[in-house]
């Protein structure tokens, strides 16, 4: 498992005094991806219309580039603005395979600091129920920490 305390610490360094969100999301998904073998896409999908995301900053094979809030799990988390902690793809309704490879997911909302949805951060693995309750809110304390400051 990633050592949040420190990839905590490493992100508040690098991005210290950064406001510009794609520069935070870039960021974010480069330290968050080479910190753990089980992230094998890592990425942000912004809100850059009412209910729909499209694609940012990530790290990993290509994704798609446009979710409407009514697809995917990335569409379910910002639908619902909870995390969604998905231990087996194939067994959620309307999941989008970027890759064929992908076993399991996690994606988070991401707020900013007057509470506004701004993304979702989505990471899969090619590891069956890769991710638990301690990655959903350590990652969300990290996102809290560079987004909602
Ligand atoms: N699996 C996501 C789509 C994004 S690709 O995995 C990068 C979903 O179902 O929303």
């Amino acid at each position: 498992m990633a050592d949040y305390t420190l990839l905590s610490k490493t992100i508040a360094a690098l991005t210290e005094g950064e406001t510009d969100e794609v520069a935070l999301m870039a960021t974010v998904a480069c330290e968050l991806h080479h910190a753990d073998d089980r992230f094998d896409w890592t990425g942000f999908y912004r809100v850059t219309e009412p209910r729909l995301l499209k694609i940012g900053p990530y790290q990993g094979g290509h994704g798609c580039l446009v979710i409407p809030f009514d697809r995917g799990v990335c569409g379910a988390a910002a639908r619902t603005g909870q995390v969604q902690l998905v231990p087996d793809v194939d067994a959620f309704p309307g999941h989008i395979a970027c890759a064929s490879s992908t076993r399991s997911e996690i994606v988070l909302p991401v707020w900013d600091k007057q509470g506004a949805l701004i993304a979702v951060l989505d990471i899969d693995s090619d590891k069956p129920a890769a991710f638990t309750d301690e990655d959903a809110s350590a990652l969300q304390q990290i996102l809290s920490e560079t987004f909602s400051r």
